[in-house]
């Protein structure tokens, strides 16, 4: 476009200094009543043939502009297909597979192979967002009621931050994830213990914290695999120590962050939708050792 933009450009200045220069314009306005009908016509054709030369060279800009468009949203065979689902204001993941119980489901994290095409499936629970990691990829909106699907391969293995790009509510700021990218290998291995059910705990002090955490309000919304906790209103928590951070991006996963988090969620991300419940000291301890176990 640049070339034929600039060819066209200087044929068009090229010409208007020659017009100037030789001044046959300014004489032949002088006398506007007397051009000769043969001078009209030649005047006329130039006129058509530049008009033709523009639309002809705009249509094959169009052509050019729909071919590359196809190209670039075609993608070559994708093996991983990831359905992303945005919520106010967290990211909900699941790892797609033929077989309903291999499907892998995490949050705020998503785990890919480099150097792989991916296919990202994108869904919204309640209202709009959009899907943004800017160093693989534009934006795409969540649409309630609508899936849309982008799809990108990660070249360099590494740690990418993602961020919902269209407003969606209070904590639109703190709607955050992260896209890891790892050798194929390490990725497997990261799926096959993302699919496996964390053990029931033996410790005292860690049966007392999982007790806890079944018997308050944290099962409704929260799920665990490989116990009775199937709550699909926040994130789900299988593994969820493997994560690099919790609420969303918002703080690292530490276990003092963790305890303040549950304590007063508000604190950090103020109309956020997970309530602060009244745990006691040490229920809480218990129950915060618990969680940091599920990797
Ligand atoms: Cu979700 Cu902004």
């Amino acid at each position: 476009m640049f070339g034929v933009g600039g060819v066209v450009w200087l044929g068009v200045t090229a010409f208007a200094i020659y017009v100037v220069r030789t001044g046959r314009g300014a004489r032949q306005a002088d006398d506007l009543n007397h051009v000769s009908p043969h001078r009209h016509r030649s005047v006329e054709r130039a006129v058509a043939a530049a008009l033709f030369a523009t639309i002809l060279i705009l249509g094959a800009f169009l052509a050019y502009d729909f071919t590359a468009g196809r190209a670039l949203a075609q993608h070559p065979g994708v093996a991983l297909t990831i359905d992303v689902t945005g919520h106010q204001w967290w990211w909900d993941v699941l790892y797609e597979d033929p077989d309903p119980s291999k499907q892998v489901g995490t949050a705020n994290e998503i785990h890919v192979p480099v150097g792989e095409p991916v296919q990202i499936k994108l869904r919204a629970a309640d209202v709009i967002h959009s899907f943004w990691a800017p160093n693989l990829n534009g934006k795409r909106d969540l649409i309630p009621g609508y899936t849309t699907t982008l799809w990108f391969r990660a070249d360099t293995a590494g740690v990418y931050r993602g961020q919902c790009a269209e407003f969606c509510g209070l904590q639109h700021a703190q709607m955050g994830f992260y896209i890891v990218a790892e050798p194929r290998p390490k990725f497997a291995a990261w799926l096959a213990a993302a699919s496996t059910p964390s053990g029931p705990p033996t410790d005292p002090t860690l049966v007392y914290g999982q007790r806890v955490f079944m018997s308050s309000g944290c099962p409704l919304c929260h799920s665990i695999s490989g116990t009775d906790a199937r709550g699909t209103i926040g994130p789900g928590l299988s593994h969820f120590k493997s994560r690099a951070a919790i609420a969303a991006g918002s703080l690292s996963n530490t276990r003092a962050n963790l305890t303040r988090w549950i304590l007063n969620p508000s604190a950090f991300k103020p109309g956020v939708r997970m309530p602060a419940l009244p745990f006691k000291p040490a229920e809480l301890n218990a129950m915060v050792s618990y969680l940091e176990t599920l990797k």
